[in-house]
């Protein structure tokens, strides 16, 4: 199949190189001329574990090719796959769809010959008949039908993800889409991952539907540490404990600083503004988004209360700085809120992550960057643990304790157990753990006021 990706982001990329790797002919296409000119230089404009060669492999076998121009690509292709990003919209939380509408007029332009356009982007339901409606518009003389295929990779694990989903979703209304799109996931299909075939407004709000459930599995389980804080619970048990029931299942059950990044927090607030203008209000993603929203500045005030609100002009490190570990990625990360509450009670930020450091720096500012954990907790008066990438899950705790000017440990992915921190001499305080200096912090809050 000849296939072209519009868009040549996370979404994109990943999804272009291994459909290359099935053996399809694939061109990537972007508007950021930088990005495609770092991409035919051999560079990755992302940091995406085992993309790079992934990329190397299939450009060398001439299954890959990158370009700004669409129009060439887009007249002998098969499949055309928009893979833009559909942010935010300023103002209102809807979707922007401004991305994926530009793409269609550009796509109706170009066509030549029977095509399926195919919604990869997350979008609302009903993108799919407008997408149709502006192609057509454009271009009544066209071929072509609109299908949605929802991806569903996660960011860090995205090549396997894609390779070996739990499931494929495609929406179609016209027949003629069905065969191709068989075709483009047949690799898939041999190794026996589900292929869903259903209409498109159903396909379209599957992906919503699916990231809100997630975004609202994780805020439970936050709101649950919080309880488990003022009771004297552990919900690293109460996780595992309810876990074990097959009907919830264990996983999505680490409670931390809250969600973010590049598909949550915008995922969710789109689907509710859905909701509403259809009067049909989702009451429990309202909360969700607002439990959530409010939580990430709460993570800063629990570090200004374990360091007893003692943190004017005093030096907090932060390990970890992307919304997760193995991605550069810093769209809504946890991370941005806590340090500007922190910075906003007065402290100085010194931040360590393994990839994110270069994205930080375009969202955060007065941060100064260090170049390892023990370098960011040098003179410290409190270390945080934001993101739990593998490089913070085996620190010397002893040596941090040495460089620290106060020996606290805000652990808020629960990475260490409490017990290995208090042996380090560390105070130790993590999320949802019994120990927590519950009635100790609110009092410090208290003196911190007053
Ligand atoms: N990032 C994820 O983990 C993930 C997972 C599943 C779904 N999604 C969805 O996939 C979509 C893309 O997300 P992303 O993270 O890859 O975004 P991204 O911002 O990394 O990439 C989008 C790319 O599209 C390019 N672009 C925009 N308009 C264009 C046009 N008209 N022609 C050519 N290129 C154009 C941009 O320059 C950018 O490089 C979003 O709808 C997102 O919600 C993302």
């Amino acid at each position: 199949m000849r296939i072209v990706m519009i868009g040549s982001g996370y979404v994109g990329l990943v999804s272009g190189a291994c459909f290359a790797d099935f053996g399809h002919h694939v061109t990537c296409v972007d508007k950021d001329a930088n990005k495609i000119a770092r991409l035919q230089a051999g560079g990755i404009p992302i940091y995406e574990p085992g993309l790079d060669d992934l990329v190397a492999r299939n450009v060398a076998a001439g299954n890959l090719a990158f370009t700004t121009e669409l129009s060439e690509a887009v007249g002998a292709a098969d499949v055309v796959f928009i893979a833009v990003g559909t942010p935010s919209r300023r103002g209102d939380g809807h979707a922007d769809l401004s991305y994926v509408h530009d793409a269609a007029r550009e796509i109706a332009g170009a066509l030549s010959g029977f095509t399926v356009i195919v919604t990869k982007s997350t979008v609302p339901v009903g993108t799919g008949d407008e997408v149709e409606r502006i192609v057509r518009e454009c271009n009544p003389a066209a071929e072509f039908a609109v299908a949605s295929n929802p991806e569903f990779l996660r960011e860090g694990a995205a090549i396997e993800d894609f390779k070996r989903p739990d499931r494929v979703v495609i929406g179609i209304e016209d027949a003629r889409a069905r065969a191709p799109m068989e075709e483009v996931y047949r690799p898939l299909s041999l190794n026996k991952a589900p292929i869903v075939f259903t209409s498109r407004r159903t396909s379209e709000l599957i992906k919503y539907a699916a990231n809100a459930f997630l975004a609202m599995k994780i805020t439970y389980i936050n709101e649950m540490a919080d309880l488990c804080e003022q009771v004297g619970a552990d919900v690293q048990e109460v996780a595992s404990g309810i876990g074990l029931d097959n009907r919830i299942g264990a996983k999505f059950l680490n409670a931390g600083p809250g969600y973010g990044g590049s598909c949550f927090p915008k995922d969710t607030l789109a689907l509710m503004k859905t909701a509403q203008d259809h009067d049909a209000p989702l009451r429990l993603i309202e909360a969700t988004v607002a439990v959530n929203e409010q939580r990430k500045r709460a993570m800063g005030r629990k570090v200004i209360a374990a360091m007893n609100g003692q943190v004017r002009g005093r030096t907090v490190a932060v390990l970890g700085l992307t919304f997760k570990p193995n991605t550069d990625d810093m769209r809504d990360a946890p991370s941005i809120a806590i340090i500007q509450t922190l910075q906003d009670a007065g402290a100085k930020v010194r931040a360590y992550d393994p990839e994110g450091m270069d994205a930080a720096k375009a969202v955060l500012s007065d941060v100064e960057y260090a170049s390892s954990a023990y370098a960011a907790a040098e003179g410290a008066a409190a270390t945080v643990i934001v993101t739990e990438w593998d490089a913070f899950r085996a620190l010397d705790l002893a040596r941090l304790k040495a460089a620290m000017a106060e020996p606290v440990l805000v652990d808020l992915r629960n990475i260490y157990p409490p017990a290995r921190a208090e042996e380090a001499g560390l105070r130790y305080v993590g999320i949802g753990r019994p120990g927590q200096p519950a009635d100790e912090a609110e009092a410090a809050n208290e003196r911190h006021a007053a």
